[in-house]
């Protein structure tokens, strides 16, 4: 009897047969009510004793080799029948492109102009302390020009909050390294103010730090204007003073638009001239504060919020749609 249990064991092994009949035929021959495993399974009362464990265990056996032998055959005719009725000359299904989000159109587009003149990228945490956001950037405890960015405290601790500006980056960085340097920093910055058309309380920033010796106005000036001249076309910019605890003369930058249609008239309120960052000279109080010599080295710094380019060079009007996930809005952007 065991004899013959091997002997079939080798037959369903050595079975194989994409004809459906035939594989219909062998599964009533094994399977079936009156097939073999049941037949064998009736004289299993005639079995003595002692064998009957080797007995179960080899009809088992058995039984999971036709199983899985009508699986196996099973699939491999599903795939030659696909194969038989495929027509492989037919294009394929069309599958759907994503596209970039234009605050990340954007951000590379402001990445790429600087690397090309050396600028590398530089990366900080989100959640930052008070001496990296506010104190290094001579911004001490109680200054009033802390209230220029209202600002996100984490409530179990009152040191860290979320960072107000990516010039946290540069301090990182200027703790960690030598000069020269040349670094951007791009990320997520926070505030705590009223969303608007205009203004949200998430954004993004790309800021910029150059230090070595002899840096001066005249060269972050040349800079601003090659980088304007790159994104927009426009190479006509001018200087306004203003103020920024952490530079030394601080200047806003305002590019020239232009006013040749109404869109212009309406977005530079009729003067041609928008704003588009803040800069200037890196304050010594602040290269003192990560050990840079001030008599030594000079610098300057920029920063820019990106959503703010990315309205202008997009022409659209809300800053919420960019938080918004709208596909309708996403899918323009598809083929930049
Ligand atoms: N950190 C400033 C801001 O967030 C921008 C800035 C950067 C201004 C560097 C001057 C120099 O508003």
């Amino acid at each position: 009897m065991l004899e013959k249990i091997d002997a079939l064991l080798v037959e369903v092994e050595n079975f194989s047969s994409i004809n459906k009949d035939e594989i219909e035929q062998f599964r009533i021959k094994f399977s079936g009510k009156k097939g073999i495993i049941n037949d064998i399974l009736a004289q299993f009362k005639q079995v003595p004793n002692e064998q009957k464990k080797e007995f179960g265990q080899k009809i088992n056996t058995l039984k999971q080799a036709v199983e899985a032998k009508l699986e196996g055959l099973k699939s491999a005719t599903t795939s030659s029948i696909l194969f038989e009725k495929d027509d492989l000359t037919k294009p394929g299904f069309p599958s759907e492109l994503g596209s970039r989000h234009p605050i990340n159109l954007v951000k590379n587009r402001i990445i790429e102009i600087f690397r090309s003149i050396g600028f590398a990228v530089a990366d900080g945490p989100e959640i930052e302390d008070d001496w990296h956001n506010f104190t290094a950037l001579n911004l001490p405890e109680y200054h009033p020009a802390r209230d220029m960015q209202d600002t996100f405290f984490i409530e179990t601790n009152p040191d860290l909050l979320l960072r107000t500006h990516t010039s946290s980056v540069q301090i990182r960085y200027m703790e960690e390294n030598e000069p020269p340097m040349r670094i951007l920093s791009p990320g997520r910055v926070f505030r705590n103010e009223a969303i608007s058309s205009r203004s949200h309380c998430i954004f993004h920033q790309i800021e910029g730090l150059y230090i070595d010796q002899n840096v001066s106005f005249a060269d972050l000036k040349q800079t601003i204007q090659f980088f304007t001249t790159e994104l927009f076309g426009k190479s006509k910019i001018r200087l306004r003073p203003s103020y920024f605890p952490f530079t030394e003369p601080s200047a806003e930058v305002d590019v020239y638009w232009g006013l040749n249609s109404e869109t212009d008239y309406r977005i530079t309120k009729g003067t041609g001239w928008l704003e588009i960052m803040g800069c200037g000279m890196v304050d010594p109080a602040v290269l003192a504060n990560v050990n840079i010599d001030a008599d030594k080295y000079s610098g300057y710094a920029f920063g820019m919020g990106i959503e703010r380019i990315a309205m202008l060079m997009y022409q659209m009007s809300d800053i919420r749609m960019f938080f918004e996930n709208d596909k309708r809005m996403l899918e323009q952007f598809k083929t930049l």
